[in-house]
């Protein structure tokens, strides 16, 4: 190794306990430096022949010094990349507990469709002609998504969940705009407990948001919609099942008297893995709602990979619908790019969505089949609940004994005066090897600790998580606040400011200047 390149241990913080090594590695856990310090602008991973001498057109433009570009040989960067992604987690090391999130684990299979040549490669400009198999598989996903739903239409392109609540959004903002209503109706109903994009997307859009409190059994009564919906509410947007990991029992009720005051009824489809297979939407009297395919449908997301959030719409709404969308005419299948003539809205993307995503998703569909899907959606429920059952006699849960759904919620009354907090306790799970829970969300719940343990887990998985969380609970008990206070203390790096990260982030590595 060159000295000059050396990593240094001074960007550590060291662990005082541990020894200190010539590296400032301990053992197979390696201190890695930022690519900006460890590489050289004159090394290069490619043989390029010099340019033939030519003259220069760019006069006063020409850059006058080399680029500061960190360059290294084709082994350093591979290091570099494997050494980083070594300190880092993921769905392949271990559970993924992080609740809203549904990180389960994403079948090779998927991975191995979505590489064929014919789907990998495929260009969103390239003639339909020659695009036939992409579209039968767009065709294909968009089938089993309204036969799933029981919705009646579905857009396919916007890319994310949040994109896919603008987009449903802004078909009801269009359907209220064709009733002449749009001076009218500018008020956007939302539970207190919703996801931050739920008040953010209709924020987006001009409305304004009138929260809707949950009952002490947090859902929302259909007393509580009642005495919010007046004639200037255009829509509410409701999770079910919810934040808090509930079915909204009362979601029927909802839906219609939100239909009898003229408005529609957005669902926000994030936690469909918990009901795929066991109701459907349509039947529920939603309006729109978005599907995250990288969630229930198991494709790559959290720093994994790209998202993908189709939207189902209703008779009510389906004309209001982006394009393109897929038609068929005979064997030839076509993308209706242009919405003259039509209710749509418009578009919501350049082109028309995910490709790798659907193909993943049809796949994830494909090799469960129905059976295997409802089964899929049963045992997330039957996880979170194990789970729940497994740790309900040491924390404290905000809703007392009702069973949950895909994901189970505590709060923090059970570390009342022990001097730890959530975070305390999030942070003491990274020591022994698992990724922390959601925490601090939902807003409503105090210390809300939000475990999603999804269908991937086996029992023995859930077993050694449920009593790693116990240990821990009981080393709160003893009063050993240190293991808490201190945590992590065997991760690369202990506790960030995360604060001051996200409101002042250092986005660009500027070099130290020479003492
Ligand atoms: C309830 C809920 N709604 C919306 C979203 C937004 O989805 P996305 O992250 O794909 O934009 C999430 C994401 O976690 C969610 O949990």
């Amino acid at each position: 190794m060159n000295v000059e390149t050396r990593p240094t241990r001074s960007a550590v913080e060291s662990t005082a306990a541990l020894p200190e090594t010539f590296t400032g590695a301990r053992a197979l856990e390696v201190e890695e430096a930022l690519i900006f310090e460890i590489g050289r602008p004159d090394a290069t991973g490619v043989d390029i022949e010099e340019p033939a001498p030519a003259a220069s057109r760019l006069g006063p433009h020409a850059r006058e010094q080399a680029l500061d570009l960190p360059g290294l040989t084709e082994p350093e960067a591979l290091r570099h990349y494997v050494r980083l992604s070594r300190k880092n987690y993921a769905i392949d090391l271990g559970i993924y507990p992080l609740g809203s999130c549904t990180m389960k684990h994403n079948p090779r299979l998927n991975e191995k469709m979505a590489r064929l040549p014919g789907f990998a490669d495929v260009h969103p400009l390239q003639p339909e002609s020659t695009a036939q198999g992409a579209l039968m598989v767009m065709e294909a996903l968009s089938d089993a998504l309204l036969k799933m739903t029981g919705m009646s239409a579905v857009a396919m392109s916007p890319k994310a969940g949040a994109h896919g609540e603008l987009c449903g959004m802004m078909a009801v903002k269009a359907a209220i705009e064709a009733r002449g209503e749009a001076l009218q109706r500018k008020v956007v109903l939302a539970p207190d407990s919703a996801h931050g994009t739920n008040p953010a997307t209709a924020a987006l859009l001009g409305f304004s948001v009138r929260a809707v409190p949950a009952g002490a059994d947090g859902v929302l009564s259909v007393a509580a919609v009642r005495s919010a919906l007046a004639p200037d509410v255009a829509a509410i947007m409701l999770t079910n099942p919810n934040t808090c990991g509930l079915f909204e029992r009362d979601i029927v009720g909802v839906a219609e008297a939100v239909h009898e005051a003229g408005a529609y009824f957005y669902c926000d489809g994030a936690n469909f893995n918990a009901i795929v297979g066991k109701t459907k939407p349509g039947d529920l009297g939603v309006d729109a709602m978005h599907i995250n395919l990288h969630k229930t449908f198991s494709t790559p997301h959290g720093g994994g990979g790209p998202g993908a959030g189709p939207v189902v719409f209703s008779d009510r709404l389906a004309p209001f619908a982006p394009v393109p969308f897929i038609a068929r005419n005979g064997e030839r299948l076509r993308l209706v790019e242009h919405a003259e003539g039509t209710q749509s809205f418009g578009r919501m993307t350049a082109f028309h969505g995910q490709m790798g995503m659907f193909v993943r998703a049809l796949a994830f569909i494909l090799s469960h089949g129905a059976d295997g899907l409802r089964q899929a959606s049963e045992d997330a429920v039957l996880s979170a609940n194990y789970v729940r059952a497994c740790l309900k006699d040491v924390m404290s849960a905000p809703f007392g004994e009702r069973a949950c759904m895909h994901e189970v919620l505590f709060d923090d009354r059970w570390l009342k005066d022990t001097g730890v907090t959530t975070l305390d306790f999030a942070k003491a799970m990274i020591d022994e090897g698992f990724h922390p829970m959601t925490v601090y969300f939902p807003l409503v719940v105090h210390g809300a600790m939000l475990i999603e343990p999804t269908e991937s887990e086996s029992k023995a998985g859930l077993d050694l998580f449920v009593m790693t969380l116990r240990d821990l609970v009981f080393a709160v008990q003893a009063g050993k606040k240190e293991r808490f206070l201190s945590a992590p203390s065997h991760a690369p790096r202990r506790r960030l400011d995360e604060t001051r990260a996200a409101r002042q982030p250092v986005l660009r590595w500027t070099r130290p200047r020479a003492p």
